[in-house]
């Protein structure tokens, strides 16, 4: 069995004293860091892009896991690279030629993840599947933390880690939005390797127990 893996959502954390919370993230059990891009076109909020990620690399230990939520990815694929983007994921939604996204992705030199927003079936992956490191399935309408797990999430996991089990892709599943101790558990048994925490880390009392503790759950799914 596999250990699932544990990233938490630099969104959350207090950008005021982003080097002490990066250092917390760095001393913690975490696996990645997970960075939300955001454009003010394919969600209605902005974040941040390559030069923050740039200022983060140089704090950070661990792998950087960067969600593009931005229209014409493909644009800044090499710039998000250069920054220090070991996993750069992009929206099914944005990419009229995915397979094509995917590609440059991984010629840039990084692991390719296509995210799906909570409409878009998994069934549209199949095509796709043995190209892609890392599918994530969106929990919540992308754009902010802190909003409420969709529940139907959960079928899409298992729907997703059948197909990975009948292609024999390498894909990892991740969710992202509204994970915490709460749901981690379900989410693991239906086939999840890597949960995304926002809000549940960092507004946590002690966030890096919080995150021991998402790492301490067991997935009873085998595969
Ligand atoms: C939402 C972002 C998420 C967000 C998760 O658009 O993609 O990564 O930061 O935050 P929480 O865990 O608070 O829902
Ligand atoms: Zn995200």
């Amino acid at each position: 069995m596999k250990k699932h893996l544990v990233a938490p959502s630099v969104l959350a954390a207090d950008f005021t004293r982003l080097p002490e919370e990066l250092e917390m993230v760095n001393q913690s059990e975490a696996d990645w860091f997970h960075l939300d891009v955001m454009d003010g076109r394919f969600v209605p909020n902005i974040t941040f892009g390559m030069f923050i990620i740039e200022a983060i690399n140089r704090l950070a230990r661990k792998p950087l896991d960067v969600h593009l939520m931005i229209v014409e990815p493909e644009k800044y694929i090499e710039s998000f690279r250069a920054a220090g983007a070991d996993i750069i994921t992009v929206h099914y939604e944005a990419c009229p030629h995915l397979h094509r996204t995917v590609h440059q992705i991984r010629e840039a030199g990084a692991k390719a993840g296509v995210a799906l927003n909570p409409h878009t079936p998994v069934q549209l992956l199949e095509d796709l599947i043995e190209d892609i490191d890392l599918v994530c399935v969106m929990a919540v309408n992308p754009g902010f933390g802190g909003q409420k797990f969709i529940y139907q999430t959960l079928a899409k996991v298992r729907q997703l880690r059948e197909m990975i089990t009948t292609t024999n892709s390498g894909a990892l599943i991740e969710i992202d939005g509204g994970v915490g101790l709460q749901n981690a558990e379900s989410l693991l048994q239906a086939g999840a390797d890597v949960l995304v925490a926002g809000s549940s880390v960092f507004k946590a009392k002690d966030p890096k127990a919080t995150i021991a503790d998402l790492k301490a759950f067991k997935a009873v799914f085998e595969y």
